[in-house]
């Protein structure tokens, strides 16, 4: 067999818009000549399409956007790899129009974001970080017999909305592990085995919002999901209720949900993503009763490793060998 030598000029170039793992970066440089942002910076629109020229490929993060805008701008540009699972930072149809292929970092995260749900369930639930602040202000002198009660976790009823491999992955822990009784919306019924292996009930989004003691929100961001948990939705929650968001900021109105927190119209949140972010809602953060943490879901050094990985292997896959190993579309003319 006849080796592949490729002179540096020979190799395809690719951007690595974020920083990211040495190793990826090193095996990344086996294969194409790699322009990295060692220095993570968080390049503008305009930035990106400039270090984008002449490059085959980007490796980057949800917070990119790939728009037609882009693609007309970068005609070299075969294939974007998200370290994401979600992928609404891509134009689908742009893409497909331009002949581009986008790929994502799907079940690589799934078990360590379906914990960090779990997580942000007792937290919210059990009052574990509003009791910690009361701790380490020297507030607590004396104990009381209901001192940061929060409400009940194990044998009550979660609601799922969105229930994709993550969703399915947070109803067996609840299922099994909690004891909890699992009710679930979705656009698709899922197969009655994988159901059964959840232990989860389909209902209609109204029986989900009233009967769910707890509600866990894992849906990707799409526009027709926008606010898709509003003040109308809110208000049909049980006041006792615990809304986690562990999916896109946008899914939930999140001055809405800061209006039913200092009302008392829903116990506590626990949210990972916020419309905006890095930017927090100001109405969530003078509220006690929710947990909020710097979407860090599948922020675990092994599961972010492998997530760098899936898509160093989609740009090789694709790039070297014409495939794609996760990719979220087909466009019908691939760029040559
Ligand atoms: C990412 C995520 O770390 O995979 C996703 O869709 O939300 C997270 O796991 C985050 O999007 C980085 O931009």
């Amino acid at each position: 067999m006849k080796m592949e030598h490729r002179s540096a000029a020979q190799r395809p170039a690719i951007l690595v818009a974020r920083r990211i793992f040495p190793s990826t970066l090193q095996r990344l440089r086996q294969h194409f000549e790699v322009e990295a942002n060692d220095a993570d910076e968080e390049w503008s629109p305009p930035q990106l399409i400039e270090r984008l020229q002449g490059k085959a490929g980007v490796l980057l993060t949800g917070t990119q956007r790939v728009d037609a805008a882009l693609l007309a701008a970068c005609p070299q540009l075969r294939i974007a790899a998200n370290m994401t699972v979600g992928y609404n930072n891509f134009d689908l149809a742009a893409m497909d129009a331009a002949g581009v292929v986008g790929t994502n970092t799907p079940d690589v995260l799934t078990e360590t974001t379906a914990d960090f749900g779990m997580a942000l369930l007792l937290a919210a639930a059990r009052r574990v970080t509003e009791s910690e602040r009361f701790l380490r202000a020297g507030q607590w002198t004396r104990w009381t017999v209901d001192l940061f009660a929060g409400a009940e976790v194990h044998a009550t009823t979660l609601g799922i909305l969105g229930m994709g491999r993550i969703g399915q992955a947070i109803a067996r822990r609840a299922a099994h592990g909690f004891g909890m009784r699992v009710l679930y919306h979705n656009r698709r019924r899922l197969d009655p085995a994988i159901e059964a292996d959840c232990r989860a009930t389909w209902v209609d989004k109204g029986t989900l919002l009233r009967e769910a003691d707890h509600l866990m929100l894992v849906l990707p961001y799409t526009p027709a999901n926008h606010h898709i948990i509003g003040a109308a939705e809110l208000a049909q929650m049980k006041p006792s209720a615990v809304l986690v968001n562990l999916a896109r900021g946008g899914i939930v109105d999140d001055a809405a949900l800061a209006q039913a927190l200092r009302e008392g119209r829903l116990a506590a949140a626990g949210l990972d993503v916020f419309e905006g972010e890095p930017n927090v809602h100001p109405g969530l953060l003078e509220v006690p009763n929710v947990v909020l943490t710097p979407h860090i879901a599948s922020a675990t050094l092994r599961t972010r490793q492998a997530m760098a990985d899936l898509a160093a292997d989609n740009l090789i896959g694709y790039l070297l060998h014409g495939r794609a190993l996760t990719p979220v579309n087909h466009p019908p003319q691939p760029r040559a």
